[in-house]
C-alpha cells in the first residue's frame, strides 16, 4: 500500500510554504498571497448553521480586533456556498452583536480543504474538521492544530500561539510551558563546555539559570 492510500490526508508541514490558493469568499475572490506582510490564521469549520461553529465564529468576530492588533488576518472556510455563508453570518451578527469582519471561503469543490488536509474521513467524509493554520508574514506555515467536530476552539489559546510565534521569531528564543506574554522566555542552551562556564557573565546580562541547559530571560514588548 503506498503512502497516499494509507494516509489520504496530506497535511502541510511546519516551516514549509503555505500552499497558495485562490478562492471565492463572503468578501469576494481572494488569493492567499495577497496577505503577504500580514500573519494569517486560516481555519476551517465543519458547516454553516451548526451550534459549535456558531459559537466559534461569533467569538472570532467579537475578538477580531485582538488579532488585528497582532497583524493577524483571519480567513475562515467550510464546504458551504457563499449564499449560505452570508445568511449564516447575518444570523451571527445578530447573535454576537458585531458583524463578521473576516472572509469565509466557500470551498464547494473542496479544493482548499484537500490542499490543507482539512478533510479527515474517519471524522466526516464531507465536513472539514476544525483545523487552524498559523501562517507568518512571509507565507510560511508556523504551526497547525486540528480539533474534532465536537470540540470548539479557545480564542485565548489561538492568540497565545500567535504571541509565542511572534516573540520567538523576534527575539530568537523559545517559550516555556503555559507561557503568557510578559513571562520569561527560554534562551538557547549553551553549545560548548566553555559557554556553560560563562554562567556568572550571563547572569550579569540578566539571564537567570534553572540549570545549565535551561536559562530564562525577560524580553521587552510582549
Ligand atoms: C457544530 O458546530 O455544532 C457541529 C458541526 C458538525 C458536527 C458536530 C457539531
Amino acid at each position: 500500500m503506498d503512502e497516499m492510500t494509507q494516509n489520504p490526508v496530506g497535511l502541510p508541514r511546519i516551516s514549509e510554504p503555505a500552499p497558495e490558493f485562490s478562492a471565492n469568499t463572503t468578501q469576494g475572490p481572494i488569493k492567499l498571497s495577497q496577505y503577504r506582510g500580514k500573519w494569517v490564521m486560516l481555519f476551517s469549520h465543519p458547516a454553516d448553521f451548526t451550534p459549535v461553529c456558531t459559537t466559534e465564529i461569533s467569538e472570532f468576530a467579537r475578538r477580531n480586533e485582538e488579532f488585528v492588533q497582532r497583524n493577524v488576518q483571519l480567513i475562515g472556510l467550510s464546504v458551504d456556498g457563499v449564499p449560505s455563508h452570508i445568511a449564516w453570518t447575518r444570523d451571527i451578527a445578530n447573535l454576537a452583536g458585531v458583524p463578521v469582519p473576516f472572509p469565509i471561503i466557500a470551498d464547494l469543490d473542496m479544493k482548499v480543504s484537500r490542499l490543507y488536509g482539512m478533510l479527515h474521513p474517519g471524522e466526516s467524509a464531507t465536513a472539514t474538521v476544525r483545523s487552524v493554520f498559523f501562517i507568518d508574514d512571509k507565507g510560511m506555515i508556523r504551526a497547525l492544530v486540528y480539533y474534532p467536530l465536537s470540540t470548539g476552539r479557545s480564542v485565548d489559546e489561538l492568540l497565545r500561539v500567535f504571541d509565542s510565534l511572534q516573540t520567538t521569531s523576534q527575539h530568537a528564543v523559545s517559550t516555556p510551558v503555559d507561557w503568557q506574554p510578559g513571562m520569561p522566555v527560554v534562551v538557547p542552551a549553551p553549545g560548548t563546555a566553555a559557554a556553560v562556564l560563562d554562567r556568572e557573565q550571563a547572569e550579569a546580562q540578566g539571564l537567570t539559570y534553572r540549570t545549565w541547559y535551561l536559562r530564562m530571560k525577560q524580553v521587552a514588548g510582549k
